[in-house]
């Protein structure tokens, strides 16, 4: 235990409880309410936001069971660090890997959708990229596409930022988070007045099935939350701060997706979201409001550059973490002597999922970041009905309520979205959890710290 508890060498304490909200607002609020809404409500029809409220509930309860985990062991690296002290390395290397999964992964989805709409504003203005430079390869059918060429590089100018240090991420971060939190209101309250409730009707057009199908993918609209507890070690006072971090953000984005999801709904017919890759200003469009919609589009690309942040800082601190207990290359946990940051990490990670962004398209790469989510957020509620028997004696700064029966909720309702996930998501998870078991007994098991005292 001793190799987790260590100094880390020098992660300044800078964050206080209003920056972990914002840091999670930063995180939530991106691709998923501004572009996955189209397909969530081509999907299920106005029921969409019972979708949203599904996933919200879900990530509810899996957000109660986090929060106990954040408050009891305020170190680096998320859930990872949380399991390692108490369930024992195995475990702690599963979730971490999975955790690798999403946030990596999850960057890469939101610098896609990023390109995407960085793309439609160039054009408004005129300008075209070639081709070749436009998306992945294959992601446009009948066009020949080759390398995303905007998501590598706005992943590329963030991962600069993150080296710089966490202070000038953070406060780069509150003022983004301020402008597109301002849009999605400034959406909902000029959204509000065009709204037909005739185009509520049928409110569940294709039944109740694909009303969970929508959550399963709506689910990636709240992915982020849990990226809160990864700073924990730079959080000022963790065990008070983290839990309103993580229920704060998560509460007032599930107030701001249901009104945002019915207004939309309200205002287009569903059939119309069908392709389109910018929903709701498209909706703003409808309603005669063009000078809002350019508003929107501008949030959303200053929203989703926040959720690429916030998420890339997340992995970053999980590979720090996982590196100082000895299972990964030491030179991951370097700090920088001058900026305070594990530059190196930060580098790496920007560059990896730099390549995924401008080479998977984004569909893929939402549904294989849902599953690693849901996984992990599994895990973490089973931990914690355990932990309560094996570890009663543990400080815990907040406590979930009602255990075992709302971890058992959380488990239920993740089991369930998966279960809404194509196939081959389930193989590319399978195989990469093989990868990770390989690398644990081949490689991190020998060169634990945990293990070699
Ligand atoms: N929740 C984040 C988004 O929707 C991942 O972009």
């Amino acid at each position: 235990m001793v190799a987790a508890t260590q100094k880390p060498g020098g992660l300044k304490k800078v964050l206080g409880p209003f920056d972990l909200v914002l840091m999670g607002i930063g995180a939530i609020v991106g691709t998923g309410i501004f572009v996955l809404t189209g397909t969530g409500a081509v999907t299920a029809g106005p029921a969409l936001t019972l979708s949203f409220i599904i996933a919200a509930i879900a990530c509810g309860f899996a957000a109660l069971c986090y929060a106990e985990f954040a408050s009891s062991v305020p170190v680096a690296g998320s859930i990872y660090t949380y399991s390692y002290f108490t369930l024992g390395e195995l475990v702690a290397w599963m979730i971490g890997w999975d955790l690798l999964l999403e946030y990596g992964l999850a960057t890469s989805a939101v610098a896609v959708g990023w390109s995407g709409y960085f793309q439609s504003l160039l054009k408004g203005i005129g300008i075209v990229l070639p081709e070749a430079l436009r998306a992945a390869p294959g992601a446009q059918p009948g066009v020949n596409t080759l390398f995303n060429l905007p998501a590598f590089l706005i992943m590329m100018c963030l991962t600069f930022l993150l080296s710089l240090g966490v202070r000038e991420s953070a406060r780069l971060n509150n003022i983004m988070v301020i402008i597109k939190t301002g849009v999605v209101i400034l959406f909902i309250v000029v959204g509000v007045s065009y709204v037909k409730p005739d185009n509520w009707q049928p409110f569940m057009p294709f039944g109740a099935g694909s009303v969970l199908s929508a959550a399963a993918l709506v689910f990636f609209a709240f992915i982020g939350f849990d990226a809160v507890t990864s700073a924990a070690e730079e959080v000022k006072n963790p065990a008070r701060d983290l839990p309103i971090g993580i229920i704060g953000s998560l509460a007032v984005c599930t107030v701001l997706y249901v009104a945002v999801a019915a207004i939309m709904t309200g205002i287009v017919p569903y059939m119309q979201f069908e392709g389109v890759d910018h929903p709701v200003s498209l909706a703003l469009q409808v309603a005669g409001q063009d000078w809002v919609a350019g508003f929107v589009d501008l949030a959303a690309i200053l929203g989703m550059s926040t959720v690429i942040l916030v998420m890339a800082y997340g992995q970053t601190r999980i590979l720090f973490a996982m590196s100082r207990d000895g299972l990964l290359p030491a030179k991951l946990s370097e700090v920088h002597p001058k900026y305070g940051t594990p530059y190196f990490g930060t580098w790496m990670v920007g560059i990896i999922f730099g390549l995924i962004a401008a080479l998977v398209p984004l569909g893929v790469l939402a549904e294989l970041v849902n599953i690693g989510t849901l996984a992990a957020f599994s895990l973490v509620s089973v931990a914690v009905i355990i932990l309560r028997k094996k570890r009663p004696d543990l400080p815990r700064a907040f406590r979930c309520p009602g255990v075992p029966v709302i971890p058992a909720l959380a488990i239920i309702f993740c089991l369930v979205l998966m279960s809404f996930l194509s196939w081959h998501t389930w193989v590319a998870f399978g195989i990469w959890i093989a990868i990770g078991l390989a690398v644990y007994f081949l490689y991190a098991r020998q060169r634990s710290l945990l293990n070699k005292q």
